[in-house]
């Protein structure tokens, strides 16, 4: 063979490889609003970024007809490029070629990827449309999973794992994604089950749509499961680049800085009037947020689901935080199960990944009920709690209201090692509200009284004027300074930049024992 006749094969290999399924499932892929598993490579990583590894790699079973189906890369494409400049390590599951099923190969090559960025401490995203264990293969093709599930276990809090379900992915599949730090969905294309809506149907007698059962929009506001999710594959990509952009390589880096950006003016301005009078009367902590943070930089994790707490990704004056906030505008801000572990997975994320924590304050207590209760309140409400006690990143609270009962000791107050407390003058804080301590403390004098209602406003006045603000707080050192709303944005960037450097450790242990 000549050197040509030896280019002209390897260009051969390389147009077949990048072929995929071919045209007719190309199409296919398309007409059904996807892109391909290169389509979706480009638009992910910084242009001409992309460096393939295992093009070539061919699957080995010869069952039911596959030894005459063979395409080199086995369904998926796999290897490293840029986002902004910075490395990271991708798979994109080809649907075209035997609809992205796992075979032992397929998942060789995804551990490649996973045990190179380990070493090299640069996250991994994959990019997942697959129908699941290659059925030819049989247990070869489970075992390739559980080599998935056990790297995405050892990886967890070493590199960020970030997973986007572009396509069906079903049965024990899903536990790849959910092991990974966040999923993103598309609306109509992808859809996650442990069991589809035939198996659903036989077992339980109900019967859902893929959609209804497993679609962007039950995970993203009735599981839980799905923290982004987008109108379409470019908008998925454009998300998850985002989501890099505030996030550090490994759990040993800084996350990296950004241009700061004064909030808009108007949100900035309106910071001292947010706060309503009432204290029964809600705001939205997010117009708090944005008048605080970078402008435009406020990313929001889990958006549709549990919205009594927020949680998300900002900017002060350039550099990442994560923000946990009550909202008094859900649930009046109370804590329930679904905020509890909404907020515990995402303080953990920032503290396994040295990301700086902010919180607001707004909380009237833990939600009561029967719900609550028997769903496991105490458990799951340890889970927050538990959280911001062993995370040892900068943690900052501002308490811009109520702060009563168990709520304000779990929402990063001072005697959990926050380490800076601050509040606004519209601060209340207390072992619970007005109305409710004095009717408990004093029940016999109100029932007692000539005119018991005007003794209890009286009680509640009272009341009031000794617990319905931040000074008491001040007075013990809880809070460290009681600061006008607009004050906020300064002071925090001035704390931050002196405790960025933190040094806290927890004491040696094989590992924690996380209430779960
Ligand atoms: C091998 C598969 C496959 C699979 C799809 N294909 N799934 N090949 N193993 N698991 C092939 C089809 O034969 C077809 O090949 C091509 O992919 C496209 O599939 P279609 O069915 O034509 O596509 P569509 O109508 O879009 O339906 C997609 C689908 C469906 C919903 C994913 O294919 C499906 O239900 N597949 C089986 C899903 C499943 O039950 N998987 C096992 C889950 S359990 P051609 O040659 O025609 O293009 C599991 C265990 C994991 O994964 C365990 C981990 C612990």
């Amino acid at each position: 063979m000549s050197l040509q006749e030896k280019f002209n094969a390897l260009e051969e290999m390389r147009m077949k490889s990048q072929a995929g399924g071919g045209p007719e499932r190309v199409k296919k892929q398309h007409d059904s609003g996807k892109l391909t598993a290169r389509e979706r490579i480009n638009i992910l990583l910084d242009k001409g970024s992309f460096e393939e590894i295992g093009a070539f790699v061919q699957h080995r079973s010869k069952d039911f007809g596959l030894d005459k189906q063979q395409f080199p890369g086995d369904g998926v494409v796999t290897g490293f490029g840029k986002i902004d400049g910075r490395p990271v390590y991708v798979y994109s599951q080809d649907f075209t070629v035997l609809g992205g099923s796992l075979s032992e190969t397929h998942a060789e090559k995804i551990c490649k990827i996973m045990d190179l960025a380990v070493k090299n401490g640069i996250p991994v995203i994959g990019l997942n449309d697959s129908g699941g264990a290659r059925i030819q293969e049989g247990v070869v093709s489970l075992g390739g999973y559980a080599e998935v599930f056990w790297r995405n276990s050892m990886a967890s809090g070493v590199i960020p794992q970030l997973s986007a379900v572009m396509g069906p992915c079903a049965g024990g599949a899903v536990y790849s994604p959910a092991i990974t730090d966040f999923i993103f969905m598309v609306q109509d294309t992808s859809f996650m089950f442990v069991t589809g809506p035939n198996v659903v149907k036989t077992v339980t007698h109900e019967e859902v749509s893929s959609e209804d059962l497993g679609g962007a929009s039950a995970h993203s506001t009735k599981s839980g499961v799905c923290h982004f999710t987008s109108d379409n594959d470019a908008e998925c990509l454009m998300q998850l680049r985002r989501l890099y952009s505030y996030l550090p390589l490994n759990c040993e880096e800084k996350p990296p800085s950004a241009s700061p950006a004064e909030p808009e003016t108007s949100k900035a301005e309106a910071l001292d009037s947010l706060v309503p009078d009432n204290a029964n009367k809600p705001y939205d902590i997010k117009d708090v947020i944005e008048g605080i943070v970078d402008a435009n930089s406020f990313m929001e994790v889990h958006e549709q689901y549990a919205e009594n707490i927020v949680v998300g990704f900002a900017r002060l004056d350039g550099r990442s935080v994560g923000i946990v906030a009550n909202q008094p505008l859900s649930l009046a801000g109370c804590l329930d199960i679904n905020a509890s572990i909404k907020g515990a997975r995402f303080v953990r994320f920032c503290d396994a990944f040295n990301i700086p924590l902010v919180v607001f304050e707004d909380v009237p207590g833990f939600l009561p009920g029967t719900d609550q209760e028997w769903g496991g309140i105490i458990k799951h409400g340890a889970k927050l709690l538990y959280a911001f006690c062993e995370a040892t990143v900068p943690k900052v609270t501002i308490i811009t209201r109520k702060a009563y009962g168990g709520a304000y000791d779990v929402m990063n107050s001072k005697h959990i090692r926050a380490d800076y407390n601050v509040a606004w003058p519209t601060a209340e804080i207390a072992v619970m509200g007005t109305k409710g301590a004095v009717e408990i403390i004093f029940r016999k004098e109100i029932a007692q009284a000539d005119d018991p209602a005007a003794k209890q406003a009286e009680l509640e006045a009272s009341y009031e004027e000794a617990f319905a603000n931040p000074y008491r707080a001040a007075a013990h050192g809880y809070v460290d300074e009681v600061i006008y709303p607009h004050e906020t944005r300064k002071k925090l960037i001035r704390v931050m930049e002196v405790i960025q450097h933190k040094v806290d450790t927890v004491p040696r242990k094989k590992h924690d024992n996380l209430p779960l």
